[in-house]
């Protein structure tokens, strides 16, 4: 485990701002292993030490994950001049931890974001060699066969010759269906169902791995994963 600055450890925690724990240290409040602590610059290994601010100890996880419930209308970013971001939606201790979108929905879709501040696992989830499944409910217009479903399995190849991996698609009624995709391209749900010549009318994303949304999550809900769902995202 890296060493890292008393002050950071505690503003990565989030119960204070950096300039806020050094006033802490300051004040005498924050203790490390016991010991009153004097200076925010001391370095040291999180999952060795304890620390802990007016005698609450500080978790020893540095990183955070987050499943939410995307609402149509927000874009999977933390700032944005133009539109609100999901991280508008975070409150309390988790607006402080620099969570960020661990992939992307656009702001016409909803469903399963997974937010963290912990780059290596995002860029797990996202990266198209990990091959971490996504699954998607679709409502679309036209018309979807299982000529369009085979096609999805041989893998579409978009409109500007972009060639997509082989993907599932299950028509499960009039204008609805459930795709599965190994890969994220730009809107490509999207762009798979148009290059068949349907278009998509509504895309909620219902899981990723082996990770399902849970449904008692209202839209711009969210909840931390327990360690057991963290590992369902690489289950395939
Ligand atoms: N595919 C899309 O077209 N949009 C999304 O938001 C996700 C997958």
């Amino acid at each position: 485990m890296p060493m890292s600055r008393l002050d950071k450890i505690i503003s990565d925690s989030g119960v204070a701002t950096r300039r806020d724990a050094e006033l802490l240290i300051r004040a005498r409040r924050v203790t490390v292993d016991g010991v009153t602590a004097t200076s925010g610059a001391q370095k040291l290994d999180l999952e060795r030490a304890t620390v802990a601010v007016d005698g609450a100890e500080l978790p020893r996880t540095r990183f955070c994950y987050i499943m939410m419930n995307k609402p149509l209308g927000y874009v999977s970013a933390t700032e944005d001049r133009m539109e609100k971001p999901v991280t508008d939606l975070l409150t309390g201790r988790y607006a402080n931890l620099n969570l960020f979108p661990a992939g992307r929905l656009d702001k016409d879709a909803e469903g399963l974001l997974l937010l963290t501040n912990d780059g290596d696992f995002a860029h797990r989830v996202i990266t198209p060699n990990k091959h971490v499944r996504k699954r998607y409910v679709i409502s679309f217009d036209g018309t979807l066969t299982e000529r369009d479903a085979a096609a999805f399995e041989q893998g579409i190849t978009l409109a500007d010759g972009t060639k997509c991996r082989s993907a599932r698609l299950e028509i499960v009624g009039q204008g609805h269906a459930v795709v599965e995709l190994h890969e994220g391209k730009y809107h490509q749900v999207k762009r798979m169902v148009a290059s068949r010549g349907a278009s998509v009318t509504a895309l909620k994303r219902v899981a990723v791995g082996g990770l399902e949304l849970d449904e008692a999550l209202r839209a711009g809900e969210f909840r931390e994963l327990t360690a057991e769902e963290l590992g369902r995202v690489f289950v395939t």
